[in-house]
Formats: C-alpha cells, sequence, structure tokens
C-alpha cells in the first residue's frame, strides 16, 4: 500500500500529439532505451522512466561537479495518449487527472508539417492543447498555487530528409496557429455566442494568447504560465543517427 501511494507522488509528464508522431516510439525510447515497434494507439499507457546518469536535473544545480557520491537521478511517469482525433478525450482527462504534471511533451512529425493538412492538423490540437492550459492557469488564479506548466514542442523525425528543421516547424505552428485562432474566434462571433453582456470576457477568454493580436507567438503563452520550447531531436534512426534525445532529456531534467 505504501508503495502504491508512493509511486502515485512520482513526478509525471505527459505526451500529447497527432498521430502518428512517435509519442508511443518515445515512450518505449524513454522508459528502455530502445524504440520498439508500435501499432496506432488505441488506449492511453504509462511507464516509469529515470532520468539518464549523463543528464543533469534541477535539484542537481547546486551540486559540485567534482561531487562524486553517488546520485540518485529522479524517476518520473511518462503518460503515453493515442493522437486519433476521436480519442483525444484520454489526452484531455489525463491533462485534468494526472497527479504531480510537472509537463506536456506535445510531438509532431516534422516531415508531416510540411505539408498543408499535416501542419493544420497539428496547429488545431496544439491550439486545443495551449487554450486548455492557459484557462486552467486563469482559473488557478484565484488559488494560492496557480499552476505553470511548461511545454515541450518536440519537432520529431528530423532523421527524415523531408523533415523541416527545428526553426521552421515552430514558425510554422505558430503561423498557423493564428488561423485557427482567429477562425475560432469569427466562429464564435457568427454563432451570436458571446454577443451577450459578457461577451467581451467570453471572447476573451477563448482567445489564445495576447488578446486581439494578429500574429501569433509561443512566447505569448508566458503571461498565462505557459512556457513553450521548441526542440527537435529522433526517436528513430538509420545505422550511425541512432536516434536523438538528449535535448528532450535535458528539458525534463529542468522541468522536474
Ligand atoms: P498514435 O498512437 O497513432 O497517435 O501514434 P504515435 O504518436 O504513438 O506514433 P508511433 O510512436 O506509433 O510512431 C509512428 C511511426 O513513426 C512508427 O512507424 C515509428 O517507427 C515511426 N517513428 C517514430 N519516431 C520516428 C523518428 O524519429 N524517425 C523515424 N524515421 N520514424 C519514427
Ligand atoms: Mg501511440
Amino acid at each position: 500500500l505504501y508503495r502504491k501511494s508512493a509511486s502515485k507522488e512520482l513526478p509525471s509528464f505527459l505526451l500529447l500529439g497527432p498521430l502518428g508522431a512517435g509519442k508511443t516510439s518515445l515512450l518505449t525510447l524513454f522508459a528502455n532505451g530502445t524504440a520498439s515497434s508500435t501499432h496506432t494507439s488505441q488506449e492511453p499507457q504509462s511507464a516509469v522512466c529515470q532520468l539518464p546518469l549523463s543528464i543533469r536535473s534541477s535539484e542537481d544545480q547546486y551540486r559540485s561537479e567534482n561531487d562524486t557520491s553517488a546520485r540518485s537521478q529522479p524517476k518520473f511517469l511518462l503518460l503515453d495518449t493515442p493522437g486519433h482525433g476521436k480519442l483525444r478525450r484520454h489526452a484531455q482527462s489525463s491533462l485534468t487527472t494526472a497527479s504531480a504534471l510537472k509537463g506536456l511533451i506535445f510531438v509532431v512529425d516534422s516531415a508531416a508539417v510540411s505539408s498543408a493538412s499535416g501542419l493544420t492538423e497539428a496547429a488545431e490540437y496544439l491550439h486545443e492543447v495551449l487554450l486548455l492550459l492557459q484557462k486552467r492557469h486563469t482559473q488557478g488564479k484565484t488559488s494560492k498555487d496557480p499552476q505553470a506548466i511548461p511545454v515541450l514542442v518536440a519537432a520529431n523525425k528530423q532523421d527524415v530528409f523531408t523533415s523541416l528543421p527545428v526553426g521552421l516547424v515552430k514558425s510554422k505552428l505558430e503561423g498557423e496557429i493564428a488561423k485557427v485562432r482567429q477562425t475560432r474566434s469569427k466562429g464564435l462571433l457568427d454563432s451570436g455566442i458571446g454577443m451577450e453582456d459578457e461577451s467581451g470576457a467570453d471572447e476573451e477568454g477563448n482567445w489564445l494568447g495576447e488578446y486581439g493580436a494578429k500574429e501569433f507567438r509561443f512566447t505569448q503563452m508566458e503571461e498565462h504560465g505557459v512556457e513553450v520550447t521548441t526542440v527537435g531531436g529522433n526517436v528513430r534512426g538509420e545505422g550511425e543517427e541512432k536516434g536523438f534525445v538528449s535535448d528532450w532529456w535535458s528539458w525534463i531534467g529542468e522541468n522536474i
């Protein structure tokens, strides 16, 4: 019984993102050290992972480089969710029920976002997730401890020849989220929702980032307590490039 409650207290990170982005592959790599082959996920799953010795954690920052005493690397729970649009309620409920949630990892396929439909799919999902976090922060403001949850946009599949470089993945997503935001807001106005007295407040509450801004930048999320970082990597890869995920590990180390 004691053990059970102890494992419940593990800090957790949540994997989200479109179909086939590489979430489950990443989970197997982080949990087992090698990426296993996967099938489209239909259910959420989780695994206990431990920060590799080469990665420093936030707790470690005051330790001397010369301190050779054994340090125990922190463990955490990694939660995987299905990317399929019809199964995203799993992701949403994990977002609200996960205990000790330290961060979200939004995985995107850097090659898929080079197509218009792939980009729209990723941006719509990311918009939805960020808006949830923004609302959570707004509501939390009245409580003692408004939870700030950082987001890692993991630009995966950098090994693929047609993938976009990280900077471009980021700017394309920002540009597309601006469009999603515009469409959503126009949709609300057209439908008459938010035309009543509290309309202003309502429309503002459903607007992601800086209210009324034409452009969207991930940095606009900071005033809503959400720090978004875009980092490239690849879970799989041919031959020499066996996968590159150390920068994602570092992000976890900083946020654990
Ligand atoms: P859903 O569960 O359907 O939402 O997908 P998922 O995000 O869990 O994707 P999954 O991990 O199942 O990976 C989908 C496919 O992409 C698999 O065939 C993986 O082998 C492949 N894949 C994942 N990461 C990489 C990568 O970094 N590079 C390459 N080349 N392929 C990858
Ligand atoms: Mg999966």
